[in-house]
C-alpha cells in the first residue's frame, strides 16, 4: 500500500479529527515530508482536507468521493478484493478483463466513479456519469444457467436492504431487476456469467449495480422523465461508500438463497397489473399474476391463457390503468 492509500485510511478512520503531521509520520512509518506531499495529491483528487492553522490535517466530515480505503472501512466482509478505478468503459467489462488476465481469481468488488461505457440490458447504454455508485461484484456461485435468475432478484433484494438501511427509503422492485424511487429508475442491474461450456455451470458470475445518487452532467433529454436521483427523505445526498458497501454485505448473504426472498416479492410492483411485455421488436398486453419461487413471472395472456416468463426473454413496463 502507497502512504497516499495508508494516509487516506487514517483519515477516514478520523473523520473530522485533526491528527498532526507527525503522529501521522510516525504511524505510517514514513516523513512528515510524505506525509505532505500525500495530502497535496488527495485534495487534487477532490478530498476536503484542511490544513487546520498548522496543528496537521483533517478529512472534512462531509461525503468523501468514493476509495477502496472507505469503502473496506465500511464493509463487514472481510478478505474480498476492492478496486476503484476514476474512470472506466465498463466495471463488469473490467470484472471479465481481470479474471480473464488473472489479475483477480476469487470473489471481489470493482468500482468505478464514472463509466464511458456503462452496459445495460439488452444491448442499451447505462447513463454513468460522476457522482453515482457502479459497481461489479465477481461472485463464485454454485449454480447452473437454469438457477440463474435467483442471483439477479438476489442482487434487487441486496439493494433494496442497503437502500433501507442507509437511505432509510423504501424502493419498488420492478421484475427482474430495476428500483425505482416515485416512479423514477435509480437503480439498474445487469448480470453476467462466464460459464463452462461443457457442464453449464457457472465459473463466476459478474453482478454489475448502477445507483442514480447526484448526477454531475446534464440528464439527456430522452431519460429525464424516466430516471431519478437517490437522497434519503430529508434530500440529502447518500455515502456512496457506506451505500456501496452495504449492498456488497447484503448481496453475499442473500446469494446463499435457494428461492427468491420474500423482500422481493412484498416490494415488487409488477404482480396484479397490467403490463406490456417487449419481446424483441414485438410487444403485446398481459396482465402479471405472481412470481415463482424461482424468480420466473407468471403471467396471463390476451387469450387467457397463463405463461411463465424467464427474464432473458423480455422486459415488462406496467401501463397506466
Ligand atoms: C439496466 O438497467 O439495464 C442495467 C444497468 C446496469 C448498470 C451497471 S453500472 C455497473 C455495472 N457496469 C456496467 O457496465 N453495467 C452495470
Amino acid at each position: 500500500m502507497t502512504v497516499k492509500s495508508r494516509f487516506l485510511e487514517l483519515l477516514e478512520q478520523n473523520k473530522g479529527e485533526v491528527i498532526s503531521g507527525e503522529a501521522a509520520a510516525e504511524k505510517l512509518q514514513c516523513t512528515r515530508a510524505a506525509i505532505w506531499k500525500a495530502a497535496k495529491a488527495l485534495r487534487g483528487e477532490g478530498y476536503e482536507i484542511d490544513a487546520a492553522q498548522n496543528r496537521g490535517y483533517r478529512l472534512s466530515p462531509g461525503l468523501s468521493p468514493i476509495s477502496a480505503e472507505a469503502f473496506k472501512l465500511h464493509l463487514k466482509t472481510q478478505g474480498i478484493s476492492v478496486k476503484v478505478f476514476d474512470e472506466l468503459d465498463s466495471t463488469n467489462r473490467q470484472a471479465r478483463r481481470e479474471l480473464m488476465d488473472g489479475t483477480i481469481d476469487s470473489e471481489g468488488v470493482v468500482i468505478a466513479r464514472s463509466q464511458k461505457e456503462g452496459r445495460g440490458r439488452r444491448g442499451r447504454t447505462f447513463f454513468s456519469p460522476e457522482g453515482g455508485l457502479y459497481l461489479s461484484v465477481i461472485l463464485r456461485p454454485e449454480t447452473t444457467m437454469q438457477q440463474s435468475l435467483i442471483l439477479t432478484t438476489a442482487a434487487a433484494t441486496a439493494v433494496f436492504l442497503a437502500v433501507r438501511d442507509v437511505c432509510k427509503v423504501d424502493l419498488s422492485i420492478k421484475w427482474v431487476n430495476d428500483l425505482y424511487l416515485d416512479s423514477r429508475k435509480v437503480c439498474g442491474i445487469l448480470t453476467e456469467a462466464i460459464t463452462n461450456f461443457e457442464t453449464g455451470d457457472i465459473e463466476y458470475a459478474i453482478v454489475g449495480i448502477g445507483l442514480n445518487l447526484k448526477f454531475q452532467e446534464p440528464v439527456p433529454v430522452e431519460l429525464q422523465e424516466k430516471i431519478g436521483e437517490l437522497t434519503n427523505p430529508e434530500g440529502e445526498q447518500i455515502d456512496p461508500n457506506r451505500l456501496g458497501a452495504a449492498i456488497v454485505d447484503h448481496l453475499l448473504e442473500e446469494v446463499q438463497r435457494t428461492e427468491v426472498s420474500e423482500i422481493y416479492r412484498e416490494h415488487n410492483m409488477i404482480p396484479g397489473h397490467r403490463i406490456h411485455i417487449l419481446d424483441g421488436e414485438r410487444s403485446r398486453d398481459a396482465k402479471a399474476l405472481s412470481i415463482n419461487s424461482d424468480g420466473t413471472l407468471v403471467v396471463e395472456e390476451a387469450d387467457g391463457t397463463e405463461k411463465t416468463l424467464f427474464y432473458g426473454e423480455v422486459s415488462v413496463v406496467p401501463t397506466k390503468e
